[in-house]
């Protein structure tokens, strides 16, 4: 159990809308452990791929979940478009999220001595993981604008982009993660919206902080 002084802080938002960089240091900021859940979605597509499965498989993908080794994957194969788009499938299936579930929460309420409480990111923090967070950021931007970030992040790290692959990936991406029956990626009712199509990560930063300072215990 979480105990009064754990904030759990729960982002939500679609491809490339900057929740990850708005977590990274809100957690800093806020000495809150963080959690990329999007990372365990990308590991297990991964995972499938690298033993020759078959994404689909709901067999394949929950045996990679169950064995999910987060040290076997460099940072640069966990960010590719490979792995995003491997994510968007092998989340798809009910099981493979069942499986990453107790962990995620498990981080959420015991996030560690040294922190102050914990922060995660995904699609589906506020709706499903940690309904009970202090409080819910929905981090949305156009998608002209999210495109715009990929692209700039993958030239950023080195890969070859082709801009119409970008756009063609994260929008049938989006819409699976929208259109899926278990844990769809949607705004919480009770989530405030943070639209960063204007704004850098500074000012999203800003907004952020006076949003959680606003209602969390803190
Ligand atoms: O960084 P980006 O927003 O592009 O993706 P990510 O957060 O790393 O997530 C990759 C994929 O994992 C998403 O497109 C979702 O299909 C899936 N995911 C999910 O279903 N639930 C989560 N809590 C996190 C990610």
């Amino acid at each position: 159990m979480a105990d009064q002084s754990n904030l759990v802080v729960a982002i939500d938002g679609p491809a490339a809308s900057g929740k990850g960089t708005l977590a990274r240091r809100l957690a800093d900021i806020l000495n809150l452990r963080y959690l990329d859940t999007g990372s365990l979605y990308r590991a297990t597509g991964l995972s499938v791929i690298r033993a020759g499965g078959d994404l689909k498989s709901e067999q394949d993908a929950v045996k990679a979940a169950e064995n999910l080794d987060l040290s076997t994957f460099s940072a640069e194969e966990l960010r590719s478009e490979e792995a995003g788009v491997a994510a968007s499938h092998v989340a798809f299936l009910p099981s493979v999220r069942a499986v990453l579930l107790d962990f995620q929460r498990s981080v959420a309420a015991n996030p560690g001595a040294d922190f102050s409480g914990a922060i995660l990111d995904g699609r589906d923090i506020g709706t499903v993981v940690c309904r009970d967070a202090d409080a819910k950021i929905f981090v949305t931007a156009a998608l002209e604008v999210r495109i715009k970030r990929r692209l700039e992040e993958l030239k950023g790290r080195g890969e070859t982009v082709i801009e119409a692959r970008v756009r063609d990936d994260m929008t049938a991406r989006d819409q699976r993660d929208r259109d899926r029956s278990v844990s769809p990626l949607k705004k919480a009712d009770d989530a405030w919206e943070l639209d960063t199509s204007g704004m850098n990560a500074d000012e999203a930063l800003a907004e952020a902080l006076g949003h959680i300072r606003g209602t969390g215990p803190q």
